[in-house]
């Protein structure tokens, strides 16, 4: 039968612990051969409806149609038998294995035979590169491949498994904008072999660049399918927030003190994957109070193995940290932190939470054993409880049950909120900040971005990582270009131009 629709789902609500309302009522219908994009703000329940289409949760009510046939989707497998596969937000690969290993494995028609035929495997997988211009080393281990490639990883897995309608979940948040574009080319790609496509992103110009169609829920709730050939990505933004958005920006206020808050001198550092190559070297930096230094830079330009350096996760081969006019190259991490450092990491799952403890204890994580959290030895729950829950109002940290709910069980953005807010409500004098915005939707940024520029206000310094440019240059007082472990060039931020920006990033000198 010729269905119009690849999938329909139909009236569908999602109640979690009897509480949490994440899907309402919410009908959601998908073209044959389109890219529909989802959007809504962090925690409206785009992943939830899509782990309802994957066969991950069961709705509390509604029915889906997978090419017009009613169908109950009782696990994943059941869903890669319709046809349908997932590339999720959090990658599911396993590090130690290889990367053919990882598209092969649990697919039954590998196993078919009780054993793998590995060439077979290959050739199979090298057609499939082939069709969609895919291309990864089959026989590196997971481990050592970039996160870029582990997603093509997870593409080529459901291809394998012959799925013809792909949901993608907020795949370009941990892609660098170089990346991104490879990753765009691959969806539009995947479209014209004929696949459906459903995409969530928060970005609107990728939105408005590849869908043909999008649809904004809000609250659970579904508010309106755009035909996006008619639609701008402004018009789209703001059926999902609600309201008219605002472009928060620098004002670019001088600095009240010329003395330093960060100073780093001639500073070293190996890289994590070679201790013989150095990741960053005789790198120099000040940062003032109330002054937003950002570093610009293609990903992997030694931006991580400097901020390990400074918040004190790595140990530098040569050179200093001056911190506070404190030499603090053999502090410990909690030590800095005590000190006044504040740290919102790039990767919140390793360094920024402990997903199984709840949200209240996470945000009173490093503070949990000093007043008033603790006293003479025992906890308070009650000023735990205070404290966090001022924190998650005036972040808007969405389905956290009071606190209670686990970090696990949290949106993407609405765990990245906690951790801002945990950072720039403690007690600080220098923040340093990696990619503070990644998987937030607009509304969210906006707010961020403000918070980050009210820093200055406070005489906080800021030392700010991040790989994508309009950030950089809405939030900017100075630009540092690094490249190759080198600062190649410095412009003010007021007036900077991105294409500047752009080629001294690729590594040439240009005149400011
Ligand atoms: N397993 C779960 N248990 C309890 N609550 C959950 C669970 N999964 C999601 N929720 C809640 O359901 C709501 C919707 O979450 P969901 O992850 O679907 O949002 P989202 O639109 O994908 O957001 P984001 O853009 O931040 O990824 C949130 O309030 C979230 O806290
Ligand atoms: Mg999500």
């Amino acid at each position: 039968m010729n269905n119009k629709h690849a999938i329909q789902m139909l009236n569908i609500t999602k109640i979690f612990n009897e509480t949490v309302i994440a899907n309402k009522n919410l009908t959601f219908e998908v073209e044959a051969g389109e890219i529909h994009a989802l959007v809504g703000e962090n925690g409206a329940g785009k992943s939830t409806l899509m782990s309802i289409l994957f066969g991950l949760y069961q709705p509390t009510s509604g029915e889906i149609l997978v090419n017009g046939k009613k169908t109950l989707i009782s696990n994943p497998i059941k869903a890669n038998k319709l046809g349908i596969g997932m590339v999720h937000q959090h990658f599911k690969l396993v590090d130690v294995n290889t990367v053919w290993e990882n598209i092969a494995l649990g697919d039954e028609d590998t196993l078919l035979f009780g054993f793998l035929d590995k060439n077979k495997i290959k050739t199979k997988i090298t057609e499939i590169m082939n069709e969609y211009k895919l291309y990864v080393d089959l026989d590196a281990k997971i481990q050592n491949i970039s996160i870029g490639m582990q997603q093509r990883v997870e593409i080529l897995k459901i291809l394998y498994r012959n799925a013809n309608i792909l949901v993608f979940d907020e795949p370009t948040a941990v892609l660098t904008p170089q990346q991104i574009d490879g990753l765009l080319e691959v969806i539009v790609n995947l479209k014209k072999a004929g696949k459906t496509i459903i995409f969530i992103s928060h970005k609107m110009d990728e939105i408005k660049k590849i869908a043909d169609r999008a649809t904004v829920i809000r609250h659970g709730e579904k508010i309106v399918t755009l035909d996006m050939k008619e639609t701008t990505p402004q018009q789209v933004a703001e059926a999902m927030v609600g309201r008219k958005l605002v472009e928060v920006k620098n004002k670019y206020t001088k600095p009240k003190s010329n003395e330093p808050i960060l100073k780093i001198i001639n500073l070293s550092v190996k890289k994590e994957t070679n201790n013989k190559i150095n990741a960053l070297e005789n790198f120099n930096l000040e940062v003032k109070p109330g002054e937003i230094v950002a570093i610009a830079g293609v990903e992997g330009n030694g931006q991580k193995e400097l901020i390990e350096a400074i918040t004190g996760l790595r140990k530098p081969s040569t050179g200093g940290i001056v911190f506070n006019k404190l030499n603090i190259n053999n502090f410990s991490i909690k030590k800095r932190y005590a000190e006044g450092m504040s740290h919102i990491p790039e990767d919140r799952h390793k360094y920024g939470m402990i997903l199984d403890f709840s949200v209240s204890e996470n945000i009173v994580l490093q503070q949990i054993d000093q007043k008033p959290f603790s006293k003479n030895g025992f906890i308070s729950s009650s000023e735990i409880q205070k404290y966090s829950q001022k924190i998650i109002n005036e972040f808007d940290v969405r389905g956290t049950r009071n606190g209670a709910a686990t970090a696990r069980g949290l949106s993407g953005g609405n765990q990245q909120k906690a951790v801002v807010g945990r950072e720039l409500r403690k007690e600080h004098n220098l923040l340093v900040v990696v990619q503070p915005t990644r998987g937030l939707d607009i509304g969210a940024i906006e707010y961020i971005h403000q918070q980050i520029l009210d820093e200055k206000i406070k005489d906080v310094g800021v030392l700010l990582v991040s790989y994508e440019l309009n950030e950089v240059m809405a939030l900017a007082d100075r630009i540092v270009v690094i490249n190759d472990g080198k600062v190649i060039g410095e412009l003010p931020g007021k007036n900077a131009k991105k294409e500047q920006i752009g080629l001294m990033m690729a590594g040439q000198k240009v005149e400011v």
